[in-house]
């Protein structure tokens, strides 16, 4: 199965993706994880996104849909690909759509994740993963059981993003509306959209989703 996690910038897209990975052995597609990763790795993508990310823009399309082309190459996505923040624009869509298309696979739903701004701001302010396995946290919602310390692998560093500030935010939801939001009444005109409330706990949205992919 292949489906796209569609949603603002904290709406859990990350979250639920790592649950769907562990449970069904699907390939989380981040494309938010790959741009990261180059910016650490300091390559040529890398450094043509970073300032662009820290101020919470968007990167070209032409890098992301790039970047997604690659990785479908690998073998690993025959066994279910969840696409966690791609595609963004509907230039991205049509392109996925053809990637798709050429490789012989299906999408088989579009999972909106609809949360309000004020919970959205809440959540990427409180923010933290572990530095080891990627496992996320908040600092409110979600702390680690034993403190300074990774319940998944108990390495004890954990990384902040640079974009999880309030003036930063304002700009990834600003884009989110422009840009991205287009995209559920695509998906809904193509068949192959659900909703489901972001805002519930973490074990209820994994729930909706089972849910609207059955
Ligand atoms: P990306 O990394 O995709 O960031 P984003 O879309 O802003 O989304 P987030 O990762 O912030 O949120 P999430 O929905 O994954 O939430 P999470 O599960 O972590 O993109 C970053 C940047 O890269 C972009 O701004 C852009 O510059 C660039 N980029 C990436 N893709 C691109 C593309 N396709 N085109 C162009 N540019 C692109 O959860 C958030 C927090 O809330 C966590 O602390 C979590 O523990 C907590 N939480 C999760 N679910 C719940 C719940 N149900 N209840 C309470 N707390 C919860
Ligand atoms: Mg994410």
């Amino acid at each position: 199965m292949n489906i796209i996690l569609l949603g603002p910038p904290g709406a859990g897209k990350g979250t639920q993706a790592r649950i769907l990975v562990e449970r069904d052995g699907m390939v989380q597609l981040s494309t938010g994880d790959m741009l990261r990763s180059a910016v650490a790795a300091g390559t040529e993508i890398g450094k043509q996104a970073k300032a662009v990310m820290d101020a919470g823009a968007l990167v070209t399309d032409e890098i992301v849909i790039g970047i997604i082309s690659e990785r479908l190459e690998q073998p690993d996505v025959k066994g279910g690909v969840i696409f966690d923040g791609f595609p963004r624009t509907l230039a991205q869509a049509d392109a996925l759509g053809e990637l798709l298309a050429r490789k012989g696979m299906a999408l088989d739903s579009v999972v909106e994740m609809r949360c309000d701004d004020d919970e959205l701001v809440t959540r990427v302010t409180g923010r933290f993963t572990c530095g080891g396995c990627g496992e996320g946290y908040h600092t409110t919602f979600k702390q680690p059981a034993a403190e300074g310390v990774c319940d998944k692998c108990g390495a004890s560093d954990f990384k902040y993003r640079p974009d999880d500030n309030e003036d930063a935010m304002r700009t990834r939801l600003l884009a989110y509306y422009k840009e991205t939001s287009p995209l559920i009444g695509y998906y809904h005109a193509k068949g192959s959209l659900a909703a489901v409330d972001g805002t519930a706990e973490i074990d209820e949205v994994t729930a909706q989703i089972a849910a609207a992919l059955n």
